[in-house]
């Protein structure tokens, strides 16, 4: 069953989307070569906390048997796809791209958003695979409305990144949000038009594609979170967190 929320819950949390959205645009302009994906984990704690509210992913558990999260940001750098553990030993290098993933809490409620950015000078190919991720999202969030399904996003998502050639990841999808990092719906990145559950009035999304250069298989690093691809091939993932209105679908997590 999904969540949904009334119009006041989406009102704070538009508040916690916009919060959300300045501080991951202050991180990703702290994003340069030399800088370690620890540095950018401790600006995101400060700069959330400095605004009285909490990091969503800290101490979270995505499964009943796993150990909670022990970051504030999921920072996945290159061949890493999703929920990249910030490290001081781990430093940004020109050419790299960085996927930098946040969740935040303001009165209660969570928006989730991630960004892939450039570190200095990117090759082509990168380039591309951003733009067709951005796309992507673009493209879930817009059929992203009352009366449409679930199958709808996915179909939107998987279209794009087959015109550009790339494979969208296995086994990785997004959510709905809210009171919850995780809650109802499941929102794959693949998907048929007209399947799946109802999208209705109030349903707060997580939208993510991640797209890859290789094949899309995945595979969880041994210390036990960060997921990169299997052939290490590069990724990008773009996510936002997008509620479901009468007059369509409003992005939560922007300025
Ligand atoms: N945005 C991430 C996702 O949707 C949330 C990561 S929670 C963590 O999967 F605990 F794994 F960090
Ligand atoms: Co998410």
């Amino acid at each position: 069953m999904s969540l949904i929320k009334t119009k006041e819950e989406i009102e704070v949390l538009r508040e916690s989307g916009r919060r959300l959205a300045g501080i991951l645009n202050e991180v990703k302009k702290a994003v340069a070569p030399g800088v370690s994906t620890k540095d950018l984990d401790e600006l995101a704690f400060n700069l959330i906390s400095e605004a009285g509210d909490r990091p969503a992913f800290l101490d979270y558990s995505p499964d009943k048997d796993s150990k909670p999260y022990p970051a504030t940001l999921c920072v996945s750098v290159n061949e890493e796809l999703v929920h990249g553990l910030p490290s001081s030993e781990k430093r940004l290098r020109d050419g790299d791209i960085v996927s930098i993933d946040m969740g935040l809490v303001h009165k209660g409620l969570i928006t989730d958003s991630a960004t892939t950015a450039p570190v200095g000078k990117i090759d082509q190919q990168s380039k591309v695979l951003l733009k067709a991720t951005r796309e992507c999202l673009e493209a879930g969030i817009s059929v992203a409305r009352h009366g449409n399904f679930i199958g709808d996003i996915g179909f939107a998502i998987e279209s794009v990144a087959k015109k550009y050639g790339f494979s969208v990841a296995r086994g990785l999808a997004g959510h709905g949000v809210g009171y919850k990092v995780h809650e109802d719906p499941l929102v794959p990145n693949t998907g048929k038009r007209g399947q799946g559950e109802e999208l209705k009035v109030g349903m707060v999304l997580a939208i993510e594609p991640m797209l890859c250069l290789g094949n899309g298989d995945i595979f969880l690093e041994r210390d036990g979170w960060t997921i990169r691809t299997k052939d290490r091939q590069r990724c990008a993932h773009f996510e936002h967190t997008v509620a479901i209105t009468e007059t369509g679908p409003i992005v939560l997590t922007k300025d």
